[in-house]
């Protein structure tokens, strides 16, 4: 499916958040203080989008991702990135590599959300981090109920006038519909061995930052 949306993934990405996809991933680099030296596994990274302002921060970061249509179409538009194809369920990566592993908008779409947690948690170095970014549910009753309307109906409309793919984008709301809310995520990551879980809401709750530690 992300092969085929791979070339106007990012127009198509940045029309339907409303320009908010931006400022969501200022507040990913934010939250990892992402610095010189600092090495990060961005894993589902796509065209690398999401790894793109952690290497303008300075840090050593690698996009890895399992399609290859993704990987190609961010290759030609960064080419200073790193990219490397690895499946999250089985990261080619020794224990312990990363200072900080981060995914955005990718763990919804990984077959299993358990075993990629588990994975993240071997790759990461003890004293690590994970920072997950990822659509999560409005807090407020109101604002999820207009939320709802927008993903259920205006998103498709817009995906059907301008991807090659709209039925990737109706995937796209249901999948949000169905994720954990934000205290049911950080459970999930409890259970996958990361410790002292948070999360900040961004856009009202459109999207949660969890973050878990690594113990030394
Ligand atoms: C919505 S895109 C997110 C891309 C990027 N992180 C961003 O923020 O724009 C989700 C990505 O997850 C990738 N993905 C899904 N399952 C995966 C897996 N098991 N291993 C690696 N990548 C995976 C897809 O190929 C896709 O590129």
């Amino acid at each position: 499916m992300f092969d085929q949306v791979a070339r106007r993934y990012d127009l198509v990405n940045d029309l339907l958040s409303l320009g908010r996809t931006k400022a969501w991933r200022r507040q990913v680099v934010s939250t990892i203080a992402a610095r010189p030296g600092m090495r990060i596994l961005d894993c589902a990274a796509g065209t690398g989008s999401s790894t793109a302002p952690l290497a303008a921060a300075g840090a050593n970061a690698f996009a890895s991702d399992f399609s290859l249509g993704m990987l190609e179409a961010g290759a030609q538009r960064a080419p200073q990135l790193s990219f490397i194809a690895a499946d999250n369920l089985a990261l080619p990566f020794a224990d312990g590599t990363f200072d900080v592993v981060t995914i955005s908008f990718g763990l919804r779409n990984v077959a299993n959300t358990d075993r990629a947690l588990r994975e993240a948690y071997r790759v990461t170095a003890p004293g690590g981090r994970l920072v997950v970014c990822e659509f999560s549910h409005p807090t407020l009753g109101i604002f999820r109920m207009i939320y709802l309307r927008y993903l259920m109906r205006i998103l498709p409309a817009v995906a059907q006038a301008f991807s090659s793919n709209p039925e990737a984008y109706r995937y796209l709301a249901e999948s949000i519909q169905a994720w954990p809310n934000q205290p049911a995520l950080a459970v999930a990551l409890e259970e996958a061995g990361w410790q002292s879980v948070s999360w900040q809401n961004l856009t009202g709750g459109i999207v949660a930052i969890h973050q878990g530690m690594k113990e030394m």
